[in-house]
């Protein structure tokens, strides 16, 4: 295997956390954030729902690896994924090269409620979406788990009690060389 890298990977599926415990960690360490939804959207200057509407999944997902692709070398930083990042293997060899994975998980229930808030998820976009989110979460659950190094429930925890526990895990695991500033 290459050589791990120093970033904080956060994957987990959408509605986990992994956009908002992202900010809280750069803010925390001060590194640098980089979100693969964010640089995608930037390429296409589109939303999400947009690309995937006049583009497709696939034309989305291959700018997710380039995206990915993008990030190699640079280094300490904060990279936040979007939730079917683990689908490729490529991407998940590009992940484990860039740093320490981080799963973040919640209950289905919590999941849900959270991304019930927002209409900004394309695939949830179904005449039953809490149907196809078990059914979603079924097939990537053991994507998820085999990419992580660390997995954190964030289920009933702030965001900023999550980034800490993040931090201390990393710390114990010994996948990084991080420190926190605050
Ligand atoms: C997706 C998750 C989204 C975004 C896209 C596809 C997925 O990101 O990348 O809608 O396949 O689970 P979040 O996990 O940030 O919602």
């Amino acid at each position: 295997m290459n050589k791990r890298g120093d970033a904080i990977v956060l994957i987990g599926f959408m509605g986990a956390g992994k956009s908002s415990v992202g900010r809280t960690l750069a803010r925390i360490t001060g590194l640098s954030r980089f979100d693969t939804d964010e640089m995608v959207a930037a390429r296409f200057d589109l939303t999400i729902p947009e690309i995937f509407a006049s583009h497709g999944e696939e034309t989305f997902r291959e700018a997710e690896t380039a995206a990915l692709r993008e990030l190699s070398g640079k280094g300490q930083m904060i990279v936040v994924t979007g939730g079917g990042i683990i689908l490729r293997g490529e991407n998940v060899a590009l992940l484990h090269e860039l740093g320490t994975i981080v799963y973040l998980l919640a209950d289905e229930e919590t999941l849900f409620a959270r991304i019930s808030r927002r209409s900004t998820r394309p695939l949830l976009q179904t005449s039953n979406p809490r149907a196809t989110l078990t059914e979603l979460l079924a097939t990537r659950l053991p994507f998820y788990r085999e990419a992580a190094d660390v997995e954190v429930d964030t289920s009933r925890l702030k965001h900023d009690e999550v980034a800490r526990t993040i931090l201390n895990r990393i710390e114990e695991h010994g996948g990084s060389r991080m420190h926190s500033q605050g």
